[in-house]
């Protein structure tokens, strides 16, 4: 028998859980574990017009491009907490994180959603409608890049978001943030998703990567890089979904 750093008594011919790798701590090492995850905490309860809407997105061709039911469980974890009641969203698609977002504010919150695609937020409508949250949501249709200009054209705009979600074009994170930042107010957060990009932030040169993977991997380490250093923001790097960094803005 051994002793382990926590004084333990542990049998060296057994393996150890939890104890795999002392590099790094994460739990999270397998598909059954997700499904666990999922199995436990977030499907049984998931609201049912979120579930019905998550149904609907995996029959969609383009359905890897929807939130995760426990990711959308987390944004309406922060959302309660930070009792946030103005939000915006960068990147619709059906929809998954707009109604968790709408479904987790009070019923005088608003969101303003924008999206390049009216087409794909109204396959979606009909279930946010039916959960009775649609009037929360001010969608709005085009490249969110001007539209954000649009809103810091006027001064009042400046720190009005309690929250931010960005889930769009990873080449223009960039860009998002150096205008979310003004956009959300003082002790606000902003959550940017993608941000381990399937894992490939640490792929070496030469790993066959698929060529979307490839083209935005370069942007989004250099978002990455460009938050670790940002001292306007406190930052948090989670491993849920494709990763979620969340910044505090501070100053
Ligand atoms: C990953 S999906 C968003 C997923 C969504 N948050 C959900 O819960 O399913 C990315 C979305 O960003 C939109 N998009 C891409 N480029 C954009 C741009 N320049 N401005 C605004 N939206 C954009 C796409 O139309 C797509 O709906």
């Amino acid at each position: 028998m051994a002793i382990n750093n926590e004084g333990q008594q542990q049998n060296q011919n057994q393996q150890l859980i939890g104890h795999k790798d002392l590099a790094h701590k994460t739990l999270l090492q397998s598909d059954a574990l997700y499904q666990y995850i999922l199995d436990t905490s977030v499907h049984p309860r998931e609201h049912p017009c979120l579930k019905e809407l998550r149904e609907m997105t995996e029959k969609h061709p383009r359905n890897l491009m929807a939130t995760p039911a426990d990711e959308g469980q987390l944004l309406s974890m922060l959302i309660k907490l930070i009792n946030a009641k103005n939000t915006l969203e960068i990147g619709v698609f059906t929809g998954y994180s707009l109604l968790s977002t709408a479904l987790a504010l009070p019923s005088d919150g608003k969101i303003l959603a924008l999206d390049v695609s009216r087409e794909y937020y109204e396959l979606g409508l009909p279930i946010i409608e039916k959960a009775g949250v649609a009037h929360k949501i001010d969608f709005r249709e085009g490249p969110a890049l001007p539209l954000l200009d649009q809103l810091l054209q006027d001064e009042n705009n400046k720190g009005i978001f309690d929250f931010v979600f960005v889930d769009a074009d990873k080449d223009n994170y960039l860009n998002y943030h150096k205008r979310v930042i003004d956009l959300v107010k003082i002790g606000g957060l902003i959550g940017y998703d993608n941000t381990l990009w399937s894992g490939s932030v640490v792929a070496p040169p030469d790993a066959p990567l698929m060529d979307y993977v490839k083209h935005y991997r370069p942007h989004v380490i250099a978002l990455n890089k460009y938050l670790a250093q940002d001292s306007r923001i406190e930052i948090c790097q989670l491993p849920v979904g494709d990763g979620i960094t969340l910044c505090r803005r501070t100053t």
